[in-house]
This record gives structure tokens, C-alpha cells and sequence, in this order.
């Protein structure tokens, strides 16, 4: 029976009205979402299939729900019951929509491999952050926030399709000779049906991804590392055999996977796959559409022309409102104009920055805001690239880019301007009444932290970075990153002055971190307060299965409406988080940081 679900179902989109819910089943059937306990008795909505490869997908649209409820739900294929699985540990799913008013709670975290959950594991990976906080809260917990999350952000490497696990690799090795190339690495959709197999069906992980809705967007690892770094990186995957084969699969997987499930139903309904979808199915009612070739050719064709498509998407959060960009798929590349976004999307940004909201929410996978010393290095990495200094130390910025990974916000130097400047323009109420804090929300960069840029008046302006959920930094580069984040400043600056690079328009210190263990990253935004607590996972007596909830950091930072007075954000360490002498002296530390900055 609970063979034909294969995976979900994952609760997606989900606002006041409606619900989205995704599965993969095993075979072409009708799948069924019912509310156990609808005020008007069960109620059914319904789906046929559709086909990608061979593999059999639904998203059903639940619809006519009202605003604040709660109710539970199930999943039948062709009118069998299949999920709850039978016996099920987990309490019931549930779809909960969304309230107008009251805080707003997210969860958010990025880069996340899927191997097993034991001991040898936990040593090379240590513990899935994710997994770890769907087993509190179904033991019960609801973490140091006190409440559950509303929505689960994930920011990017949601999968590994270049440094695969030795599951993945046992499956490629049994399908195709990994001597040959693309080797190890994802090949084409059927690899990419299985990665997201190997993410998503682990049980605790599963029940999770079934009650809390969640809103995605790529990183480079969901396609390959370093995806979109410079046109030289394009050059040189283009000049391989398997890369248009790569592509098509990862972004015609992604549509499938992840990106539906991002859209509302206003914005499915003018997506051009979901058309073609629904007016085939109007052509065959009841019958499975097989969506291959369509699938391959849109995705063939984003990548061709990444203005042909936009993967960047909004979502209401209360009072508040979300914007998620695309910091990968729309970059333009030629040297001397290299933008994180192109033109098309530029303009789309600049609509969507806008005030009106209590706060303005901007989810980018990369950061906007590294830290200083390291801004200023990609600048000068990007200028040395682009050959201020000539071809051969061109050659050398090429070099170092890809190697040591200078693809940030600031490698893109002129676009980071364009967007500060339109986060200003917000800030200062010229878009509409200033909201009382815009943050962004980042992950990619293997260690979490709160930055906020140096303002007087207007709005605050965060940035809050969580990475990974579960795949650490290697401890010889976490120095590196720790002495980046407090003491290159000058080197950097030095450097990006050298090639001419002019000052980025912000300045920006640190408010907390970094912190370097696998986390998930808890936020609550209240009126005037924001709450942001990281959780991770910790073993306790050789229960490898079965890790605890352990918080790292737990702060509160002060977030008034603009007027109400303005002084530097000031991190808070949450009482209660560390006891004893050891906690004691980690407050003093942050506070000692925070007066530093305070006068910096
Ligand atoms: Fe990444």
C-alpha cells in the first residue's frame, strides 16, 4: 500500500486561502488530498499525474480554506489511503494557513547533504540540523522559540548534484561506467529523481516536510559548484560533453521538485509549463499528460536565455512580505558588466523592493552582506579578473575566483550597489512607507551570522545568514573565515583601492557569529522585536538516531518602527541559552562586541 507514494507529501505554498501539496507516486494515478475534519464534512481535491522521465508527479491545489485554520489531512492514490503511513510514529500532517496579523515565524537554513544518521556519519558530516528539529517537535518540543515556525526557507544545496554520497554513487554505478564522464556526478533527471529520494524520504524529515509549508530556491550545488561564477566557468562546462545534459536535467528537475511547489496559485496558473500542463489535461481529462519533452525544452531554454524565465518569486508573510531571488540562474557574466541579476530581473528586483510592509524580508542564497575584509576582496578579485591589471593577471583573478570561491554579492560589485541603492530608497520611505527593518536572509557560506549595515535613521538593515544544515566547514578554513570576519577589513580594502574598485555604497559590522556548526536558524519577528535563535543537533549518550536539540545562539535585537529612535542593534545573547560560568562569559563576550561596534 504505502509503496505508491514514493515521495511527500510536501506541504508547499501555502497562504490565507490555499494549500499546496506535491507528491511522487509510483505509477499514472489520481491523487487525492482530503481534510480529515473540513467544517463542511471530508472534502476531497483531486489530481491526475503527470509523467517526467518516467517518474509520475502531482501538485494539488487546496483551495477554499479560511484564514488561521488548522486541520488535518490525507493522501490517497487512486482513493487508497497512503499517507499517514500505516503505523506512523509522527502526529497527524496538517495544513494551517495563514493569519493577517500576529508574529511571524521562520525557519531557514541552506546546504544540506543526505547521508545516513549513525556514528561515522556524525563524525564527517556532523548532525543533520533539520532532522534533529522535526524530531523535537514531534517529540513534543517546539525549540527556544516557544512557538513552531510558520514557513521553512530552504536557501540552497537543498541537493549535492556534483559531490554525491556513496548512495548516489552506488546507484550511478549501476546504471552507467563512472569512469566515464560526467563521472560521480549527476548525469541526467533519472540521477536527479533519485538525489531527491535520498534527501527527502528519511521519515522524521518526511513528516516535517508534510505540515510545514516550505519555499525553496537553488544554490550552485543543485546544479554544480560554483554554478554561473564567470563566463570562463560557462566556457569551460560548455566546452565539456555532458554539461547541456547536466543543466537540462538539474533546472527541469528543479521546476519540478522545487519551484512549483515556490508559486502561488495566481502565479502557477501563468507559468507556461503549468498552461501547457493544464491544457493537455483539458484535451485528455483524466488521463496522465507526459511532460517530458516540454519539460526539457523549457529548461534547455532558461538556461540559453535565463531572461526567458524567472525563477524569483514573492510571498506574503503577514504584515510583512517576502522576496525570493534568483542569485544564480540570471547573472550576466560579460566581463566589465558582470551583474548578479540581468536586466530583466533587475527590474523585477526594483519593482518587488518596496515599502509598505512592517518588515521587507529579501531571501538571496549568497549573501548580500559578507563580511567587509571579504567584500572587499571579491571586488578586487572581480576587477583583477576582469583585467584591470591586464590578461595575465586576469588569468591569475580567474584562478583565484574559482578556487577560492570569490563569487558573492561583491564579485558582482556594481549590481550590489544597484540593489543597496533600491534598499535605501526603501529604507528612507522613499517606496512607500519605510518599514521598520529589511533583512535578508542567506546561507551558501558554511557559518552563520547577523550583520547590520551603519544607518542613522530609517529602517534597520539586517542581514542573517544561516549555513549549513548539515555539512560543516572544514575546521582548517574556519580560522580563515574567523580572522575574514574581524580582521581583513584592511587588507581588502587596501587591496580593492589598489585596482580601483570604488567603496561599496554601505558599511556594515557585525552583530553576532560566526558559528561554524550544522544549524537551522529560528526567527520571530514580533512588532518591535525580532527573536533569532540557531539550533543544532548534539548526540547524547551514543543515541546517534535520535540526536537532542541544542541551541547556539538565542538573540534578541530590537527592531522599532522607523521614528521610534535608532541606535546600533545591539545582540542580546537569550537568558537561560548557556548556563553557568561558561554562559556568563559568552554574554559578556557578545556584549563586549556589541559596544565595540557601537563605537566603531
Ligand atoms: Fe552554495
Amino acid at each position: 500500500m504505502t509503496e505508491s507514494l514514493v515521495l511527500g507529501p510536501l506541504l508547499r505554498h501555502v497562504d490565507d486561502r490555499s494549500a499546496a501539496i506535491w507528491v511522487e507516486t509510483d505509477r499514472a494515478a489520481v491523487v487525492t488530498v482530503r481534510l480529515a475534519d473540513h467544517p463542511q464534512g471530508h472534502r476531497d481535491w483531486r489530481r491526475s499525474t503527470f509523467a517526467v522521465h518516467g517518474h509520475h508527479y502531482a501538485l494539488v491545489e487546496v483551495g477554499d480554506l479560511s484564514p488561521g485554520t488548522r486541520t488535518t489531512y490525507q493522501v490517497l492514490v487512486d482513493d487508497e489511503v497512503c499517507w499517514p503511513l500505516p503505523d506512523s510514529p509522527f502526529p497527524p500532517s496538517t495544513v494551517t494557513t495563514a493569519s493577517p496579523d500576529g508574529p511571524v515565524r521562520l525557519a531557514f537554513g541552506s546546504c544540506r547533504t543526505s547521508v545516513p544518521h549513525d556514528a561515522l556519519h556524525h563524525l564527517s558530516h556532523g548532525v543533520d540540523a533539520l532532522r534533529t528539529f522535526a524530531l523535537d517537535v514531534a517529540g513534543g518540543g517546539s525549540g527556544p522559540l516557544g512557538g513552531l515556525p510558520d514557513l521553512l526557507l530552504l536557501l540552497g544545496d537543498q541537493v549535492y548534484a556534483d559531490s554525491t554520497s556513496a548512495a548516489m554513487r552506488d546507484f550511478i554505478a549501476a546504471r552507467r561506467d563512472p569512469e566515464e564522464e560526467p563521472g560521480t556526478e549527476l548525469a541526467d533527471f533519472e540521477e536527479y529523481a533519485h538525489l531527491y529520494a535520498l534527501a527527502w524520504d528519511e521519515p522524521a524529515l518526511r513528516w516535517l516536510l508534510s505540515w510545514l509549508p516550505s519555499l525553496m530556491i537553488f544554490d550552485d550545488h543543485d546544479v554544480r559548484d560554483d554554478w554561473n561564477t564567470s563566463a570562463r566557468w560557462r566556457e569551460q562546462m560548455e566546452a565539456t560533453t555532458w554539461w547541456h545534459g547536466r543543466i537540462v536535467a538539474a533546472l527541469g528537475s528543479y521546476w519540478v521538485y522545487q519551484h512549483l511547489g515556490n508559486l502561488s496559485p495566481g502565479a502557477r496558473a501563468d507559468d507556461p509549463l503549468w498552461q501547457e500542463l493544464t491544457r493537455r489535461e483539458e484535451l485528455h481529462p483524466g488521463q496522465e499528460v507526459d511532460l517530458t519533452e516540454a519539460v526539457d525544452a523549457f529548461a534547455a531554454d532558461a538556461d540559453a536565455d535565463p531572461s526567458s524565465y524567472r525563477w524569483s518569486y514573492t510571498h506574503p508573510l503577514g504584515r510583512s512580505h517576502l522576496v525570493v531571488l534568483d542569485t544564480r540562474a540570471a547573472r550576466e557574466l560579460t566581463p566589465g558588466s558582470r551583474s548578479m541579476l540581468d536586466e530583466t530581473e533587475m527590474a523585477w528586483a526594483d519593482e518587488q523592493l518596496r515599502g509598505g510592509h512592517e518588515h521587507l524580508i529579501v531571501a538571496t542564497s549568497v549573501p548580500f552582506l559578507l563580511p567587509r575584509g571579504l567584500h572587499h576582496l571579491e571586488s578586487w578579485n572581480e576587477a583583477l579578473a576582469d583585467g584591470r591589471w591586464g590578461r595575465r593577471f586576469g588569468r591569475v583573478g580567474e584562478h583565484l575566483r574559482q578556487g577560492l570561491d570569490l563569487e558573492h554579492w561583491g564579485a558582482f560589485s556594481g549590481s550590489f550597489d544597484r540593489v543597496a541603492r533600491m534598499v535605501d530608497e526603501v529604507a528612507d520611505g522613499r517606496r512607500g512607507p519605510a518599514p521598520s527593518s529589511v533583512m535578508f536572509l542567506s546561507g551558501d557560506v558554511h557559518h552563520s551570522y547577523i550583520t547590520e549595515v551603519e544607518r542613522t535613521s530609517g529602517s534597520r538593515i539586517l542581514q542573517l545568514v544561516c549555513s549549513p544544515i548539515r555539512n560543516p566547514l572544514p575546521r582548517a578554513l574556519r580560522a580563515f573565515v574567523s580572522w575574514s570576519s574581524h580582521a581583513a577589513r584592511p587588507l581588502g580594502r587596501v587591496l580593492a583601492r589598489s585596482a580601483t574598485v570604488p567603496d561599496p555604497r554601505w558599511r556594515w559590522h557585525g552583530v553576532a557569529g560566526p558559528w561554524f556548526t550544522n544549524n537551522l536558524a529560528l526567527v520571530e519577528i514580533d512588532d518591535g522585536h525580532l527573536r533569532a535563535a540557531w539550533v543544532s543537533g548534539k548526540v547524547l549518550g551514543g543515541e546517534d538516531d535520535h540526536p537532542r536539540l541544542a541551541t547556539v545562539a538565542d538573540l534578541e535585537l530590537a527592531v522599532p518602527p522607523v521614528g521610534a529612535g535608532h541606535e546600533p542593534a545591539l545582540a542580546h545573547v537569550h537568558p537561560g541559552v548557556v548556563g553557568g560560568a561558561r554562559g556568563r562569559m559568552l554574554r559578556l563576550i557578545e556584549r563586549r562586541r556589541a559596544r565595540r561596534d557601537h563605537t566603531r
